[in-house]
C-alpha cells in the first residue's frame, strides 16, 4: 500500500511538472492536441480495413463490430459479441484515444497498438484467424492491392495492413472537449458545478490514479484497493485477474490499467466485466473500492458533472454515444 501510494504520488508529480512549461493550466490532467500530424492516406486505408470483415473467420467480424465508431468505440453491452462463445469475457474498451495508453487491453498485456492488432487476429473471440489466411483473401481485391501500392512501395503485406491500421487508430483521438477548453483557459467552458466536480475529482483523490492526458491509461493499480468489490459479485473468473494473466505474479492479482476517463459518458456499461451499469454506480463503486468511502449523493452528482466535461469531438463533431445523457 505505501509504497503503491508513494508511486500514485511521484507519477502525479512527474504529470504537473511536464506542465509547467506549457501555455495551459497547470493541472494534473493536460488537453489532447487539436490536429495530429498523420499519413492521411495511410488513415484513409486504415479505416476502410478497419470496416473490412475479410480480416476474420468465416468474414464475421470487423474491428467496428465491437468499437463502433458512431457509438462511443464500444458496443454498449456488458460483454460484447465473441467469435467463438456467446460472449466475449471482457467488457470491450473503447478505440477513441487509445494511442495514449501507456498500454493496450485492460491487463496491459500489450504495449503497442500493432501488437494489439497482431492479437485481435489470433484471439478466438475476435478474428479467430490467422495472415496466412487473411492476405489471400484481400489480395484477390484489385482495388485495395491498388490502394495498398499508392502508399507503400511493397504494397499489401502483413506488416503494412497493421501499418496502415494503426495510422487509423491514431486518427481517433478526441479533442476539444469542454474541459480541455478549460484547460486552455477558455472562458466559461465550465459551469460552477462542473468546476466543483472537477475539484472534488482532486480532493477525493480519483486524480492520482485518472489523470495525464488521457485521464488514466498511464498507470496500473489494484481494483479493491479498500473493498474487494469482485468476492462481493461472486464467480471470479479468469478475465479478474487482470494482470496477474501476464505476469504470472500473485501481487498482480486483480490489477488494471487504469482506464482512461475521456468520453466516458458514451461507454457505459462500466468496469472491466461490465458491471457497473451507469456512470453514478461506476463513481460510488470507485469511491468503496479505490478510496475506502461511501460517496454521498451529492458527491457523486458532482463527480458526474465533471466526468460529462471530458466528452471530445471527432472530426470536429461532439462523439456520439449509446446513451441519451450524453451531452
Ligand atoms: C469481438 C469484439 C472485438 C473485435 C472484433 C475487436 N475488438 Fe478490440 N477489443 C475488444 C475487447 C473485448 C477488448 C479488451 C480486451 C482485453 O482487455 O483483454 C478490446 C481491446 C482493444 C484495444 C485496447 C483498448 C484499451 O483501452 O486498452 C484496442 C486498441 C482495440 N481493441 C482495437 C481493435 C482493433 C483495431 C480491432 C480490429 C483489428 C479490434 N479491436 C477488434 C473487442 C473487440
Ligand atoms: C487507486 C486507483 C484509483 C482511484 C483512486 C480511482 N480509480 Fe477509477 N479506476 C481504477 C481502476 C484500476 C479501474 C478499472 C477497474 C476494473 O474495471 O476492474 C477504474 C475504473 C473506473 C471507471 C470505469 C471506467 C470504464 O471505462 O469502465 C470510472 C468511471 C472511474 N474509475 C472513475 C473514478 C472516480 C470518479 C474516482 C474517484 C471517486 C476513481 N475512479 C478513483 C483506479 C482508480
Amino acid at each position: 500500500m505505501m509504497s503503491g501510494a508513494l508511486s500514485i504520488l511521484l507519477n502525479t508529480l512527474c504529470v504537473t511538472q511536464a506542465l509547467a512549461d506549457d501555455n495551459y493550466r497547470n493541472e494534473p490532467i493536460f488537453p489532447i492536441p487539436l490536429k495530429a500530424e498523420l499519413d492521411e492516406n495511410k488513415v484513409a486505408l486504415g479505416e476502410t480495413l478497419f470496416f473490412d470483415t475479410r480480416l476474420s473467420k468465416d468474414n464475421r467480424f470487423s474491428c467496428a463490430s465491437c468499437h463502433q465508431l458512431d457509438a462511443g468505440g464500444v458496443d454498449g453491452i456488458a460483454l460484447g459479441p465473441s467469435l467463438s462463445e456467446d460472449q466475449h469475457v471482457i467488457n470491450t474498451p473503447t478505440v477513441f484515444n487509445a494511442v495514449y495508453n501507456f498500454r493496450q487491453n485492460w491487463d496491459g498485456s500489450v504495449k503497442t497498438l500493432g501488437e494489439q492488432v497482431e492479437m485481435v487476429i489470433n484471439n478466438p473471440h475476435e478474428f479467430g484467424t490467422n495472415w496466412n489466411t487473411i492476405l489471400p483473401k484481400l489480395n484477390k481485391d484489385i482495388e485495395l492491392n491498388n490502394r495498398f501500392y499508392a502508399v507503400y512501395l511493397d504494397g499489401m503485406s502483413r506488416n503494412n495492413v497493421i501499418d496502415a491500421i494503426v495510422e487509423f487508430e491514431k486518427s481517433l483521438t478526441t479533442p476539444n472537449s469542454r474541459f480541455d477548453r478549460y484547460l486552455r483557459n477558455e472562458e466559461n467552458s465550465l459551469s460552477k458545478e462542473e468546476l466543483k466536480g472537477y475539484r472534488m475529482f482532486k480532493e477525493l483523490g480519483c486524480i492520482s490514479c485518472h489523470q495525464g492526458i488521457n485521464v488514466g491509461g498511464n498507470l496500473y493499480q489494484k481494483f479493491g484497493v479498500f473493498y474487494n468489490y469482485l468476492a462481493e459479485r461472486g464467480n471470479i473468473n479468469e478475465a479478474d485477474y487482470g494482470r496477474m494473466n501476464v505476469t504470472g505474479r500473485q501481487m498482480d492479482a486483480f490489477v488494471f490499467k487504469v482506464p482512461s476517463l475521456r468520453n466516458i459518458m458514451l461507454t457505459a456499461p462500466y468496469l472491466h466485466d461490465g458491471s457497473a451499469e451507469n456512470i453514478e454506480q461506476a463513481i460510488s463503486i470507485m469511491g468503496r473500492t479505490q478510496l475506502g468511502r461511501t460517496l454521498t449523493d451529492r458527491e457523486v452528482f458532482y463527480i458526474k458533472a465533471f466526468l460529462i466535461t471530458l466528452t471530445g469531438e471527432y472530426k470536429d463533431k461532439p462523439l456520439n454515444g449509446h446513451r441519451e445523457n450524453a451531452s
